[in-house]
This record gives C-alpha cells, structure tokens and sequence, in this order.
C-alpha cells in the first residue's frame, strides 16, 4: 500500500503540473491513465461500479466524479479536483487533490487550503485512543469555523485489498463514534467541502456530483495507515508537497 500511494503521489505531481487552461478533461484522464500504467499500477477507478474513466475530473461547483470529456475544457481561473486511486500488487491507494489553475479568485484559493487543511485537523485524531467520528468532528469544526460546509452525503472509507472497505468515515460529526481506532488500520480520508451550503444533487449522468446552490467545491483525500502512534500518509512521495 505504501508503494501504491507513493506512485499515485507521484501521478497527482505530474497531473497538477500538466494540467493548463484549454485541456479538456478528457485529456487529463488520458494521462493520468497513462502515467499509472507506465509505474506498473492499474487504475481502480476504472470500470469500477461502471465508472468509465481513471480519474475523477470535477471542476468548480462539481464536488466529485465528475467524468472526463473532451468537450469539457479547463479555464483560467477553474479549480479543479483530480480523484484517482491505483492498485499495485492488490493493493490500493487512493487520494484526490484540488488544483488552481491560472488566475483563481481569493474565495477558491481560501476554499482549497482549508478544504486541504481541515484533512490535517482530522489527522491529529487518527490514532489509537480515538474513534472513527473524532476525525469527521474535527474537519466538520475546522471547516464550519473558517464559513464553508462539510458535504454529508459522501464519506471516506476503509480501504486496502478493496478501493472502499469497512469502516465508513464521515467528514462531520453524526450520532455514533464508530469502530475505535487500531494499529494496522488503513483509511481514505477525503473531506469535501463547498463554499455555501453542504446540499449536493446527482447530475443525469448517474456519478457528477454538484453544489445543490452552484457554490464551489474542493476535495482533498489522502489514504493513511494508524500505528502505535503518528499516523503514516501513504499517498506520498519523496520531494512532492503532500
Ligand atoms: N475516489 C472515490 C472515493 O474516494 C471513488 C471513486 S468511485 C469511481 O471513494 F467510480 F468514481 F471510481
Ligand atoms: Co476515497
């Protein structure tokens, strides 16, 4: 799973630095495809549930699955969430990023970094002692104090020999704890975050998730490993900004 997270690391550097204003989405998911192959990984997103792409591609008030097309082109001012996940060997990683392209307003640059921070103040809780709604409850406060929502109707999972495994990890804070944390637990946590309200609709084509209010929205996900102590990122990779 490291191996699998530091390549899927490396695949996300490369994307973020290729992807320029008059790309379609398309062509993103064309490289991210390639990029995987060439480190001997498989996409897991591909074919998955139906899924008919390896990457994820969702533009400003798309909040997640967004599905690649070559009559979609980025602009100038766009953000732009990649979702991807490999398997290599079996196993799987899984991390998505949100990208600023060119010249974005001060809302979408404030909504990236804390979308990408309210994953840190979560992490801070990803150790034994914990349970599994202590993450979510920290995102959701980080998130809710800097003004913007926590979208409730998709979460984080576990994740290993599957893309999605036992447990469900919500980005707020519900009724239950969930599982108590252990050593040896691997985790996809993926806050997405809107600039207004946390209500999402289903586009016609059965995966794009957008903003019910047209807001922007941001996604960050990194997969983790729980030990003893310090939480280990595993979609990593030497020398790249996390
Ligand atoms: N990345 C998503 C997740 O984190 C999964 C995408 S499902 C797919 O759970 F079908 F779009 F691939
Ligand atoms: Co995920």
């Amino acid at each position: 799973m490291q191996e699998a997270g530091r390549i899927l690391a490396v695949t996300h550097h490369r994307l973020a630095q290729a992807i320029r204003p008059g790309m379609s989405t398309k062509e993103i998911d064309s490289l991210g495809e390639r990029i995987i192959r060439e480190y001997g990984c498989t996409p897991s997103f591909l074919n998955y549930n139906g899924y008919p792409a390896s990457i994820c591609v969702s533009v400003n008030n798309e909040v997640v699955h967004g599905i690649p097309d070559e009559k979609h082109i980025i602009r100038d001012g766009d953000i732009v969430s990649l979702d991807a996940g490999v398997i290599y060997k079996g196993y799987h990683s899984d991390a998505a990023r949100t990208i600023l392209v060119g010249n974005v307003s001060e809302e979408a640059k404030r909504l990236v970094e804390v979308t990408k921070q309210s994953f840190f103040e979560g992490l801070k809780y990803a150790r034994p002692g914990y349970h599994i709604a202590d993450i979510g409850r920290a995102i959701q406060i980080y998130v809710e104090k800097n003004g913007f929502s926590v979208v409730r109707d998709l979460v984080g999972h576990g994740i290993g020999k599957r893309l999605h495994e036992k447990p469900n990890i919500p980005n707020f804070a519900g009724r239950r704890r969930g599982a108590r944390l252990r050593p040896g637990m691997t985790l996809a946590v993926e806050p997405m975050v809107n600039a207004g309200e946390y209500d999402v609709e289903w586009l016609e084509d059965d995966w794009t998730v957008v903003t019910y209010d047209g807001s922007l929205s941001a996604h960050y996900e990194n997969t983790i490993l729980i030990t003893d102590g310090e939480p280990v990122i595993l979609s990593q990779a030497e020398g790249i900004e996390i």
